[in-house]
């Protein structure tokens, strides 16, 4: 069970975690008509602070569009929103949850006159590949499912519903024993984990698809493109058939959640030596500097949670 929190945003309002519910006939449940966002917040010499809140909140109000979803908040709401859950939680490090979906009303598919409703949640949430997996890099398998379409879905949209596909695609990895699944698209090209962007290194130059790979275009795989540029890689952005995956020096998974995970091996052969490659490590730890706030250049990525008065009354500046 995730880790309960004290309060839960709801439609507006800062409620007990145990009351932000909803009835049994919402057009959610039924049809996954939800649309969500996944966002870290870490702890800081600054007090916390939340990763790329902007680029994420902007993607929610994306995914919403795509499915004609009218949020009734602003984002600037939104944003504040979020920041708020974490202070009145007592977070540090935290995991952040906004939702926005139809809520009671019809069972027709056609939500027409649902209410959009929208929760933040905020809650303790470790590594999530676990802490094994960042440190030995992960066991993953080609998934039997293939990614959605991009003629069936908007798979750059982070929807409810559309993460069946990966509910199945990850089932089907645990139960062969393995911690992640990786999908290839229509077109049998390598489209992306259950929860994460790909990259490969090849000969220190790194490579990831885009989103006419039928992928869910991430913040962190975004942050890596940067990152690495500014350290001096090479970044090239293409398709990536199975035969450059099994012909990688290394490669690692990218996501909010699972922050960079390297991989060791992909259906029991190993990715280069079978452990962490060099360039994976080396954008973990510039990752991990940058989102706890160590390494300057990139500030403007973070969103501090407590204004400046509230650090200097409490003595922490
Ligand atoms: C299917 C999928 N792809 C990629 C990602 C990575 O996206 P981000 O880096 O924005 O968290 C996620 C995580 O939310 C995801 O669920």
């Amino acid at each position: 069970m995730a880790d309960q929190s004290k309060y839960i945003w709801f439609n507006g309002e800062v409620v007990p975690w145990e009351r932000a519910q909803i009835h049994v006939m919402s057009h959610v449940l039924h049809y996954g008509s939800g649309v969500f966002e996944g966002i870290k917040c870490y702890k800081t010499s600054e007090g916390p602070a939340i990763f790329r809140l902007p680029e994420h909140i902007n993607r929610l109000f994306q995914s919403a569009i795509k499915y004609g979803m009218e949020i009734p908040y602003n984002q600037d709401e939104l944003f504040e929103a979020c920041k708020n859950i974490v202070e009145v939680n007592e977070f540090e490090n935290c995991y952040i949850r906004p939702i926005a979906f139809y809520g009671y009303d019809t069972l027709g598919v056609y939500p027409k006159d649902c209410p959009v409703e929208v929760a933040i949640a905020s809650f303790f949430w470790g590594a999530y590949l676990g802490d094994d997996g960042v440190a030995n890099g992960v066991n993953i398998t080609i998934s039997p499912w293939k990614r959605l379409s991009l003629e069936s879905f908007p798979a750059s949209a982070k929807a409810s519903g559309q993460y069946l596909n990966s509910l199945l695609a990850v089932q089907d990895a645990r139960k062969r024993g393995y911690d992640e699944a990786l999908l290839l698209n229509q077109q049998g090209n390598v489209a992306e984990g259950s929860g994460q962007n790909l990259f490969i290194v090849k000969n220190n130059t790194l490579y990831t698809n885009d989103e006419s790979a039928s992928i869910l275009l991430g913040i962190t795989r975004d942050t890596i493109i940067q990152v690495a540029q500014d350290i001096g890689y090479e970044v090239c952005i293409q398709d990536i058939s199975t035969d450059d995956l099994f012909n990688a020096d290394e490669a690692f998974f990218a996501g909010s959640a699972s922050e960079v995970t390297p991989i060791a091996t992909i259906d029991d052969n190993p990715v280069g030596a079978g452990e962490p490659g060099p360039v994976s490590l080396e954008l973990r730890e510039s990752y991990l500097d940058i989102i706890h706030g160590r390494n300057e250049r990139y500030n403007h990525w973070l969103s501090f949670v407590h204004s400046k008065e509230i650090l200097e009354s409490a003595g922490t500046e």
